[in-house]
């Protein structure tokens, strides 16, 4: 992927986390594979807490080099990539800094990408900052997520940025949309003509989607309280994923003919009835338990988490389609923190042969499945049924299995560098349009509100488990469990 097409990269929290362990580390990897970058693009590190050009690459050079160097580290690309840092101190408090900032970048070339790698509270203050320096020209902006707190709160920030930005200049970045083996979804799906005619309600039982952590909130208990399960991840990931696998296929892979399909996919997910929640909806919160051998703390202990705190660390549901392609097929969605693995996959169950003359072995459910496996190693598993040599029909279940790192070996890309080259060259197919976002909020705020709403607490778990029993009791109404549950 050869560019000449020049940039200003301008990244706000810059000596944030998410800088640290992602943004900047995705830049260097698109820097050190040569070509991806035009030479002449800068990045403008902002932050308020280092005084100066010099202090800002010691913070880098201490803090982000540990996140690049796992394969070891290119020295010279490391330093030809600090050539092309520049800092603006800055206090986002103070809207006169921004004339800084724009003498700043004034003589740098080519499109202007400003990312906020800040809270969703800064989002409007930074926007009309750049505004009233005249930088929203000729620029793009990445906004994080959690874009807000709920439909009225992501609405208000929409509203505000799209007075300084038209929606073809706005990222909202979901990073599970820049994932390789999402990207391989839609290959999977598209590409080839052997699952589409099964990929319905006719041939497939149910599906899964799990999205399973073994890391707790780490250092982000104070965000994370305020947050939850839902919000972090069941409004984005899970419904960008669940988007993706019942997407009809799109008539290109323009950025609004995917987006398009999405949307069309998030508007048809079947309201949920506030008095049903219940029976649709599981939530619930890690206690202490032991995770590969190790003791962890109960999730109301961690730092920055209330003691009293009665919010979700886990969250499973089931969800309904309402078009003809999906009609009565159950989405189970299913995520958590401090869980028995991490893991992230796909499960579709396909029905029965509708005759057996081979015995009721053939008729068991998930004789036929696809596994779909995001994370870690990512591979896809066809579960089929065959005889069991030797004397008798006897059918036994086997699979065939497709690793990709055996084919391809090299240029996996990590998904923050696929989606900050495509800010930099213009693509949005990857980015959350506002309608996508409004569609997912709309159709979680009656969970979020009935949750708000109730004095029961979230069902406890013991991490290193796969969360409540509960979870399990919802798929059994339906006769199936979750994957690991099958043996
Ligand atoms: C983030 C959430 O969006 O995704 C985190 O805020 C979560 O809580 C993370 O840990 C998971 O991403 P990944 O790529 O590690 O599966």
């Amino acid at each position: 992927m050869q560019t000449d097409s020049s940039f200003t990269f301008v990244l706000f929290g810059g000596t944030g986390d998410l800088s640290m362990r992602k943004i900047l580390p995705a830049l260097f990897e698109a820097h050190r594979a040569g070509g991806m970058l035009a030479a002449s693009g800068k990045i403008v590190a902002v932050a308020r807490h280092v005084a100066d050009r010099g202090g800002y690459l010691e913070w880098v050079d201490t803090h982000v080099k540990p996140y690049v160097s796992k394969n070891g580290l290119d020295e010279t690309a490391w330093a030809s990539f600090l050539e092309r840092i520049e800092f603006v101190k800055l206090d986002l408090g103070n809207p006169e800094d921004f004339a800084l900032l724009r003498d700043a970048v004034s003589d740098l070339p080519g499109i202007r990408v400003f990312y906020l790698a800040t809270g969703p509270s800064l989002f409007v203050p930074i926007c009309r900052a750049l505004a009233s320096v005249g930088l929203n020209e000729n620029a793009r902006i990445v906004l994080e997520k959690p874009l807000g707190y709920d439909l009225k709160s992501s609405n208000a920030i929409n509203d505000a940025v799209g007075e300084i930005f038209a929606e073809e200049q706005i990222y909202r970045i979901d990073h599970y949309l820049g994932k390789e083996p999402v990207q391989n979804l839609l290959a999977l799906r598209f590409g080839n003509a052997l699952f589409e005619p099964l990929w319905r309600r006719e041939w497939v039982e149910s599906i899964q989607i799990t999205i399973a952590e073994e890391l707790g909130v780490e250092a982000r208990g104070d965000f994370y309280d305020n947050t939850g399960a839902l919000r972090d991840m069941v409004q984005n990931h899970l419904l960008q994923l669940l988007s993706i696998v019942a997407m009809e296929p799109p008539h290109s892979m323009d950025s609004d003919s995917v987006r398009d399909e999405k949307l069309r996919v998030l508007r048809a997910l079947k309201p949920i009835d506030q008095r049903d929640i219940s029976k649709v909806a599981v939530r619930g919160q890690y206690h202490s338990g032991v995770i590969r051998g190790a003791t962890v703390p109960a999730y109301a202990t961690e730092p920055g988490v209330k003691p009293e705190s009665t919010t979700e660390t886990f969250v499973a549901l089931k969800v309904e389609i309402e078009n003809w392609r999906w009609a009565g097929v159950p989405f189970f969605l299913r995520t958590g923190k401090r869980l028995a693995d991490r893991v992230a996959e796909i499960v579709v169950n396909f029905r029965p042969v509708p005759h057996s003359a081979l015995g009721a072995s053939a008729l068991r459910a998930g004789a036929n499945r696809l596994v779909i496996r995001l994370q870690p190693n990512e591979t896809i598993r066809l579960y089929c049924l065959a005889k069991q040599p030797g004397e008798g029909m006897n059918l036994a279940s086997v699979h065939l299995d497709l690793a990709f790192d055996r084919f391809f070996r090299e240029g996996q890309m990590e998904a923050y560098q696929r989606l900050l080259l495509d800010v930099i060259n213009g693509r949005l197919a990857l980015f959350v349009r506002r309608d996508e976002q409004e569609a997912a909020w709309r159709w979680v705020e009656p969970i979020l509100n009935e949750w708000a709403a109730s004095n029961k607490p979230p069902k406890p778990y013991a991490s290193g488990t796969w969360g409540p029993a509960a979870a399990s009791a919802m798929l059994a109404q339906h006769g199936t469990c979750w994957l690991e549950e099958e043996n």
